[in-house]
């Protein structure tokens, strides 16, 4: 089978390198606005084939994988839920627009395609999901990054606050899971993953702390419901290749693929 992958950045190339020993995949369509950096990985990786629009290809490929932006997801999705073409989302913070989400889940439904939502950067999402089949009375995330994983930012700016001149450990935000997605839409797609597997965009609550003395990227969820209570700490290594974007996501992408793409899941 032939799957594409759009985005060859920390994500998209620690994916490429993975699946180009995976018998089951023969070719990795690639896209990427920018031609160089896709180019340049189709020299290294022989699987790569790079294609500066992916339509042509659609109907050759059993999955595409968006490893590149919110705007990357919201041109993709339809394209390829559109043709019936199954697809994986990393940038899920893009689901917060409630219209995107409803629009995108329909057409799933209606042309029988699926929509993967990988865990990414935050373990625990299996339970919260088994969890929130019962009543659940709150759902809070504490992401703790240092200053080197906020890059400019809005936000942030009309606050006054410039994260690179953070020095002892500060609250940059607390509210609701969707004003978190939106003020911080390359920092905090795991606020949108536990809240779809959750109780939703406004009832998950987030505090987003900059610690100059921390080298990982800190995600601590708790939540509380008729299940019982959970409590999970993930601190995970930055990508050597972007410090917004934590190594472990990559690996839960490409364990995502492999579980697609295989015959045996455990943990589903
Ligand atoms: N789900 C999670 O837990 C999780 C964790 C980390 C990152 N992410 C998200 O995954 C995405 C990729 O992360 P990354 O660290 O690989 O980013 P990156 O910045 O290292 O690379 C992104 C690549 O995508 C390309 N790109 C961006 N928008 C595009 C578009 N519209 N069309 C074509 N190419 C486009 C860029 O040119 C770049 O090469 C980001 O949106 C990031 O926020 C999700």
């Amino acid at each position: 089978m032939n799957i594409c992958v759009i985005g060859c950045g920390a994500i998209g190339t620690t994916i490429a390198r993975a699946v180009e020993p995976m018998q089951d995949i023969a070719t990795i369509y690639l896209t990427d606005r920018s031609k160089e950096c896709a180019t340049r990985l189709q020299e290294k990786i022989p699987k790569v084939k790079y294609v500066p629009d992916i339509l042509p290809i659609l109907n050759d490929v059993k999955l595409v994988v968006e490893a590149a932006s919110q705007d990357a997801a919201r041109y993709y999705a339809p394209l390829a839920l559109s043709a019936g073409v199954d697809i994986l989302i990393m940038s899920i913070g893009v689901f917060q627009d409630e219209e995107f989400q409803r629009d995108a889940f329909k057409l799933a439904k209606r042309k029988s395609a699926k929509i993967f939502l990988p865990s990414g950067a935050i373990g625990g999402i299996d339970a919260l999901s088994a969890a929130s089949l019962e009543e659940i009375s709150e759902v809070t995330l504490t992401t703790t990054k240092p200053p080197s994983a906020f890059g400019p930012n809005a936000y942030l700016e009309s606050k006054g606050i410039k994260a690179s001149e953070v020095r002892e450990r500060t609250e940059l935000f607390a509210g609701s899971a969707r004003e978190a997605v939106r003020h911080f839409p390359q920092n905090i797609n795991v606020a949108a993953t536990i809240s779809l597997a959750g109780i939703g965009f406004e009832k998950t609550m987030i505090r987003i702390v900059c610690d100059p003395q921390v080298q990982t990227n800190e995600h601590h969820l708790k939540a509380k419901g008729k299940f019982g209570e959970l409590d999970v700490v993930t601190r995970n290594v930055p990508s050597p290749r972007n410090p917004k974007t934590s190594y472990l996501a990559a690996l839960s992408a490409i364990s995502a693929i492999r579980k697609i793409t295989g015959h045996v899941w455990v943990g589903v």
